[in-house]
């Protein structure tokens, strides 16, 4: 990345802080965004997962959205420190969250389940790959990676379907309740 690019991800990740602050994010708890997370949902108590990791967690929305809840531990990461802040006070059960750039982070252990849940195209192009050899390191054996993305997700899902250490093993497409929008979401095994 250079300076400028290095410069818009600052202002983005400033931008995301004062949305959280002003509750622009609430939005994700509407009936119009239901859909994915039950598509989410679905497939976590599918896979009935021991840990989870959700990378760009925001304030704790899946969290709120998650009908399962055999798992030992939960670990969000977002970079913006004001959803991790909302997503802390809300005192999830064995659940932890850390405020942390997805172009830098290392999971602290392996995980049986990754998300990352409208968050992918927010990474810098030059760095997409970096993020998802991560998520491949940390990912256990059996473990499986969930990634949601808005509309067609353009510049986004090459980077899973076509990568040489991951299987697609599903793929859906899911509409609003209005049927105004959708979004796709896909799973993904080490291969
Ligand atoms: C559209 S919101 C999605 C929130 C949540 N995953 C959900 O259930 O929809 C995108 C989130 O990704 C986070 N994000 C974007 N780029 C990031 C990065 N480089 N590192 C960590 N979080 C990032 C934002 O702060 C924001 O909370």
């Amino acid at each position: 990345m250079n300076l400028i690019d290095r410069l818009k991800h600052w202002k983005r990740k400033f931008k995301f802080n004062r949305q959280y602050r002003r509750g622009k994010w609430a939005k994700l708890g509407s009936d119009h965004e239901s859909v994915r997370y039950q598509q989410i949902n679905a497939f976590i108590n599918e896979f009935q997962p021991k840990s989870i990791l959700d990378l760009g967690c925001g304030d704790g929305i899946l969290n709120r959205r998650m009908t399962y809840d055999e798992y030992d531990y939960f670990l969000g990461v977002d970079y913006a420190k004001e959803s991790i802040k909302m997503a802390k006070a809300q005192d999830f059960p064995n659940a932890e969250f850390k405020t942390k750039d997805l172009l830098d982070f290392t999971p602290p252990q392996d995980f049986d389940t990754i998300i990352i849940n409208e968050a992918f195209y927010y990474i810098h192009d030059s760095k997409k790959n970096k993020v998802i050899s991560t998520i491949i390191n940390h990912l256990k054996k059996d473990g499986k990676l969930i990634v949601s993305i808005f509309r067609e997700g353009k510049g986004c899902w090459e980077y899973f379907k076509d990568h040489p250490n991951l299987k697609e093993t599903n793929f859906k497409i899911v509409n609003s309740k209005a049927g105004t929008t959708f979004w796709k979401v896909g799973v993904y095994e080490l291969a």
